[in-house]
């Protein structure tokens, strides 16, 4: 058995066997399978996603109370369909499948899976014709998100139908003997009405969790983990400004105080007030040992003339790794890196141990900095959804003000300032920028809203101001909602809102003299203008 707590593998995509309510989600590829880890969080169960084809004896001795099976754009009849050790229905595990995994267990119990006549997209009536544990306490018809092709034609003998909808009479199934659930629908998308009771009644009545997950058992269980791993060394985090990396350095600054030092890099590219922010909660707030670097000179020098985004980020990208690694070097007896990873990153990395396989999800950059640095790597929040990592910065004392901070890019204003950036284009942007973000706080919509900035763009145009004619910048106002950044919608700001932002900017802002705003969503757009 891996051991938790030996160098190196802590944060490394392990399953956490210590944890002594697991339930694991087995994953087929499908594009909600995150999504149901996150719902049986909600339940105060730790669930985690692991490879499909773990085996039967790793699973065991890693002791969930429930396993799941995840969609995939897999058929099972197909010649290189995805499968399981078919072991685990003898385990004895309560085991609920979805969708692909739903044919899995049908067909592993002898039944047949075949393309059905119609393909189910979308939202669908499920009519409930035996309740028992899994639709405890819902109603007898219920709203569900479909997506199939293939569906349960046969069912087994040793399964009843629990619902129908009017194309699939097999929309849940239940083995009679063993603790062993099948739906074809989702119940981890929100546009199923009662999909998030399901997958509690799973949890709690069919696979017994109680429910003991706590976010502050976990901050005290990292803070011992740290503690123990850290001894007397010193560890370095790099702090950006953001949620993650804020929470990062104030776990640490709980778990070791004063061993940690903390290295904000000012690139010149930052928001107004930003630097002072970091200061007055890393210093005056934790007390941490915190390094301000100002490099906005190096950056500014090095970005002279270029105007291509692309080549913009790398020249970003490649200061930034040798401004911090300098600093860190110039702190003694600096063993560890701490960095904010998240769990969909660890995810999407493909990373090692039982984790699922990067094949089946893109690509992400997990861990580039750290070795090139040369430093061991504490991920503190390896193992935590965005809203997890919030509640815990909350729990650890961070403002509600930076919890709910807009994302803001590594490169930061130097892709919002179009074009060649300089230090006067990127104070006028600034100064833009806070107006639209004052306003957006006063008007109550923050947070309705997932991002929102001014962008500078390269180009002039002619105004009147006074008497006189004027040629000046045009600075656009960009606001979008979002689930997860990878599609958005263009936020209709109201009127009144976007016409002060508009007055506030023109009148305050020395050199800008129109404001326009971005009516476009992703795709075909991106957020960001470069
Ligand atoms: P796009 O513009 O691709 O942005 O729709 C999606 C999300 O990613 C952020 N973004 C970046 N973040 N480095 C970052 O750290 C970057 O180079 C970068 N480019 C875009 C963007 O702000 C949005 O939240």
């Amino acid at each position: 058995m891996t051991n938790p707590s030996a160098p190196g593998n802590q944060y490394r995509g392990f399953v956490d066997p210590t944890q002594e309510e697991l339930v694991l989600v087995l994953d087929f590829g499908g594009q909600t399978a995150q999504l149901i880890a996150r719902r049986v969080r909600d339940q105060n169960v730790f669930c985690q996603l692991v490879r499909h084809d773990l085996s039967c004896d790793r699973i065991r001795e890693l002791n969930p109370k429930g396993l799941i099976l995840s969609g995939g754009p897999a058929s099972v009849y197909g010649k290189q369909a995805p499968k399981v050790d078919p072991a685990i229905f003898e385990l004895g595990i309560p085991i609920l499948g979805i969708c692909y995994g739903l044919h899995l267990i049908c067909e592993a119990e002898g039944g047949s899976v075949l393309p059905g006549t119609t393909r189910e997209f979308g939202r669908t009536v499920c009519r409930v014709t035996e309740a028992g544990q899994l639709f405890d306490g819902l109603p007898p018809e219920t709203t569900v998100w479909m997506s199939h092709g293939d569906q349960v034609e046969d069912l087994a003998a040793n399964f009843v139908s629990l619902a129908r909808t009017d194309t699939c009479p097999n929309a849940a199934v239940k083995h009679l003997r063993k603790p062993i659930y099948g739906l074809q629908f989702h119940p981890e998308v929100t546009h199923s009405e009662h999909g998030g009771q399901l997958l509690a009644n799973f949890v709690k009545n069919v696979c017994g969790c109680r429910g003991t997950w706590k976010i502050s058992s976990l901050i005290e269980r990292e803070v011992q983990t740290i503690r123990e791993r850290v001894g007397n060394r010193r560890v370095i985090c790099g702090l950006s400004g953001g949620v993650d990396s804020s929470v990062t350095a104030a776990i640490l600054y709980k778990a070791i105080g004063t061993q940690l030092s903390c290295i904000f890099v000012d690139n010149g590219m930052l928001r107004k007030g930003e630097s002072d922010r970091v200061r007055d909660r890393f210093q005056n707030h934790f007390r941490t040992d915190l390094h301000v670097v100002d490099a906005r000179k190096q950056f500014l020098d090095e970005l002279a003339g270029v105007s291509e985004p692309q080549q913009k980020r790398k020249i970003i990208g490649r200061v930034f790794i040798d401004v911090f690694r300098k600093e860190a070097e110039s702190i003694e007896n600096a063993h560890f890196l701490a960095q904010g990873t998240l769990y969909p990153d660890v995810i999407e990395s493909g990373a090692n141990g039982d984790g699922p396989a990067a094949t089946i999800k893109a690509h992400h950059n997990v861990g580039g900095l750290p070795e090139q640095l040369g430093f061991e790597l504490i991920e503190p929040l390896r193992d935590l959804f965005k809203d997890e990592v919030r509640r815990m910065g909350l729990e650890l004392g961070l403002p509600e003000e930076l919890i709910w901070r807009h994302p803001f890019p590594g490169p930061g204003l130097a892709v919002r300032c179009l074009g060649a950036v300089s230090e006067s284009r990127l104070d006028t942007l600034r100064e833009a920028d806070a107006i639209v973000l004052e306003e957006l706080r006063k008007s109550g919509l923050y947070r309705d809203v997932q991002q929102a900035f001014a962008v500078l763009l390269p180009v002039q145009s002619v105004g009147v101001m006074g008497d006189g004619r004027t040629y000046e910048d045009v600075v656009a106002v960009r606001a979008v909602q979002t689930d997860d950044f990878m599609t958005a919608d263009w936020y209709h700001i109201p009127y009144d809102v976007i016409g002060r932002m508009s007055t506030r900017i023109i009148n305050e802002v020395r050199g800008v003299n129109r404001v326009v705003y971005d009516v476009s969503s992703k795709p075909p757009s991106t957020i960001e203008w470069e």
